[in-house]
């Protein structure tokens, strides 16, 4: 006799038996004659899910809505054991520093998907930012190569060792526009511009998730942290942001959206108050423009603790409100606190309905779907060995590391270090330091990192001497000094972005040996290097370079690597600067632009970075001087390699829109081109502009294409290049 709790079983072996058929593993040829078609996937997938739905109960849909953490690095507790066994945890993760072991992960897994009612497996998520075991620069590191394609290898990299340890979801790209150098996660980001971070937030969505997620070597992206955590106030995050509506859609969405339309499953929220809103509270950015205007079909998490923050941010009166408060608002899964449990009382209270319980459950089934979470739950064998800190990994992450490093000076061409160099002393507070990996190392470990000295002096020629003691015979000094990793990264930010003046005092004692120096700089954030620019004869801006700092930095200082790196967060004279970037608006006052005590502009701006050899731009050509609304425009220039190296050149394209129905940037970047030159070689680069790239928001914030005159600069960086102008005519 099929009494109602059989029939309940017989559709859940139907729904599981579906579920388990539902992809096979990618890379596997499935012989199943009902393989799901891209067509028919997706209407399978939501019917399933709502058959899911309907056997889940209002604890297991909440537990859906949960992340939880182990207490610190320890194992798991039995409260959270017992949780998982009775289907209330939607996902786990540990800390920035730790994950699971296979063996550990599989055994959380196993509990979800064979002991509980249901068997909806667990998202293991981990900060995978800029790699997993081979740590790879910091992202503004990254981006400082303007190369998507070595960013997007570099993710390829993470995804690959994280997944191989049971990684299913990495939080990251984040893609905070950030223009303030006092504020310690500028660092995680991909600068000051807005396209700049769309691009670089795109090409790690790529990487982590390839064309398709569920296969053994990807992880689900996440687009954080949103939105607008850059524009705390001071510097200061998780502060007030006070964010216009027009700098919101303007600068800080665009990456998200671009994150969004790549693909990106997931978004967390970030901790600041917008306006009065906090974040994870921001309904209008969450359902309104997110979920409704960009079509966001995965899901959105909160950041660590963010739904308890609600009761600090002083807009949530106790637990349930503060549940109620982010869920409405379009959180759907709740990272580390368990206020979403109260989602029961909010429900009887009427705050909140179950069709938007259900709809986070579906958005969380949706991306475990897509995960192929569901017919893979467990990692099936362990080739971390293989993978982790491999030679080709060890490579891709030497060559970002190399093409990070930007060269702000080289006074008299002291660099590259030339053949006649006999004897190099490698000094200064980070000549052997291993904390080189930034402040989301992920389970990068110190052993493996290639120090400064290891790196230069196993890369010298044997005729060369390295040392790290100056000597009457050194030819050449390398000062290693820089920010320590805890000098930036979350809640880590500086009034004073010097290096700091311990290390200043080593730089100047050593001007008595009358010797050329190198200063290069390990930093996380742009700095006021204004006090050093004297002290050395070149400057080479390091970052935090990861697992391979040594080799990469050897590349650069023995010119295997010529550098052709560039800044995309601006370098101010001055903290009392801050915030200075290129984009700025020309305001009433072109002249205001400056203080009585100091210029306006910065020490060294968006997109400069200096190159062994020299290159010269001239002959722009501009097609047409007039373009019709919806037509393109193409214009070039020719660059040559006027140097004796071979080198790259990042070559940049830049806009202003002269009059428009609000005040437009002074510039704004709408291309670039990485081009490779030899020695005395020319070559005319083309760019391609459409009239589309140029709309902008008109006072409703619809996008439109406004009739009228542009200047346009091919260039080298935000404050020069070859100009030219054109119009947009009816
Ligand atoms: C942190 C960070 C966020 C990170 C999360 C998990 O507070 O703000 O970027 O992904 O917690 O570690």
């Amino acid at each position: 006799m099929l009494n109602n709790r059989n029939i309940q079983f017989v559709i859940l072996a139907i729904t599981i038996l579906g579920l388990s058929s539902c992809k096979p593993q990618s890379g596997e040829k499935n012989e199943d004659k009902f393989a799901l078609t891209p067509l028919n996937y997706a209407h399978k997938i939501s019917a399933k899910i709502d058959s899911l739905l309907t056997l889940m109960t209002l604890e297991e849909k909440l537990g859906q809505l949960s992340q939880l953490n182990n207490a610190g690095d320890k194992h798991i507790d039995s409260v959270t054991i017992n949780a998982i066994r009775k289907g209330e945890v939607g996902s786990l993760l540990i800390n920035r520093r730790n994950f699971y072991s296979i063996e550990e992960r599989n055994f959380y897994q196993k509990l979800a998907v064979e002991e509980s009612r249901l068997g909806i497996p667990i998202i293991f998520g981990h900060d995978v930012i800029h790699g997993f075991r081979t740590i790879f620069p910091t992202s503004l590191a990254q981006s400082c190569t303007w190369s998507p394609d070595l960013v997007e290898k570099g993710a390829e990299v993470a995804a690959r060792e994280a997944a191989a340890q049971g990684v299913d979801w990495a939080f990251a790209p984040m893609v905070d526009v950030a223009r303030d150098p006092r504020w310690g996660r500028i660092a995680e980001g991909y600068g000051e511009d807005s396209y700049l971070n769309a691009i670089f937030g795109a090409a790690v969505v790529q990487g982590y998730q390839g064309a398709d997620m569920s296969a053994t070597d990807r992880v689900a992206a996440c687009m954080k942290h949103y939105v607008g955590y850059g524009a705390a106030v001071g510097g200061r995050g998780k502060q007030f942001t006070d964010i216009s509506k027009r700098t919101l859609h303007e600068v800080y969405l665009p990456p998200f959206k671009a994150g969004v339309e790549q693909g990106a499953l997931t978004v967390m929220t970030a901790f600041n108050d917008i306006n009065g809103t906090p974040a994870t509270a921001y309904t209008y950015g969450i359902r309104e423009v997110l979920k409704k205007e960009y079509g966001f079909k995965g899901f959105v998490v909160s950041d660590w603790d963010a739904v308890k923050h609600l009761l600090w941010h002083g807009i949530a009166a106790d637990t349930t409100d503060a549940a109620q408060l982010a869920l409405n608002a379009g959180v759907d899964m709740e990272m580390k606190t368990i206020f979403y449990k109260k989602l029961k009382e909010a429900l009887a209270e009427g705050t909140v309905a179950i069709e938007t319980i259900d709809d986070a459950v579906r958005r969380i089934l949706y991306v475990k779907y897509k995960l192929g979470l569901f017919n893979r739950p467990y990692v099936k064998k362990d080739n971390t060995k293989e993978l982790f800190l491999s030679a080709a990994h060890r490579k891709e992450a030497r060559e970002m590391a190399a093409a990070s490093m930007v060269l702000l000076q080289n006074n008299n061409n002291v660099l590259p270090v030339t053949a006649t160099t006999k004897s190099i002393a490698v000094v200064g507070a980070f000549a052997n330091e291993r904390d080189v990996m930034g402040w989301w190392k992920s389970t990068g470990k110190f052993e493996d990192v290639i120090t400064a000295f290891d790196g230069i002096k196993s890369n010298a020629s044997n005729k060369v001497a390295v040392t790290d003691k100056i000597m009457a015979d050194t030819d050449i000094i390398i000062a290693c000094l820089g920010e320590p990793s805890h000098y930036f990264g979350e809640s880590r930010h500086r009034a004073d972005i010097t290096i700091p003046a311990e290390q200043v005092e080593f730089l100047k004692s050593l001007q008595k040996h009358n010797k050329p120096i190198v200063l290069v700089v390990f930093n996380g954030r742009p700095l006021d290097l204004s006090n050093v620019t004297e002290l050395a004869q070149s400057i080479l801006i390091a970052w935090h370079p990861g697992s391979e700092t040594g080799n990469a930095l050897a590349d650069v200082l023995f010119g295997y690597h010529n550098p052709y790196a560039k800044l995309t967060a601006s370098f101010p004279r001055s903290v009392g600067q801050v915030p200075v970037y290129y984009s700025r608006r020309n305001s009433g006052n072109p002249n205001g632009n400056k203080y009585v005590d100091l210029s306006g502009e910065p020490l060294f701006p968006f997109g400069f970075g200096l190159s062994y050899t020299t290159f010269e731009y001239s002959a722009l050509e501009i097609e047409k001087n007039k373009i019709p609304v919806n037509g393109t425009l193409k214009l070039s220039a020719i660059i040559t390699n006027t140097g004796d190296k071979d080198g790259y050149e990042v070559v940049q394209l830049y806009v202003r829109d002269l009059v428009g129905s609000t005040t437009r940037p002074v510039k704004e970047l709408k291309g670039f081109q990485k081009i490779r030159l030899k020695s005395g070689e020319s070559k005319r680069v083309s760019f391609t502009l459409s009239t589309k790239e140029l709309a902008v928001l008109n006072k409703n914030f619809e996008p439109v294409i406004e009739p009228g005159g542009f200047h346009v600069w091919i260039a080298s960086n935000s404050t020069e290049g070859l100009q030219g102008e054109f119009e947009i005519v009816e």
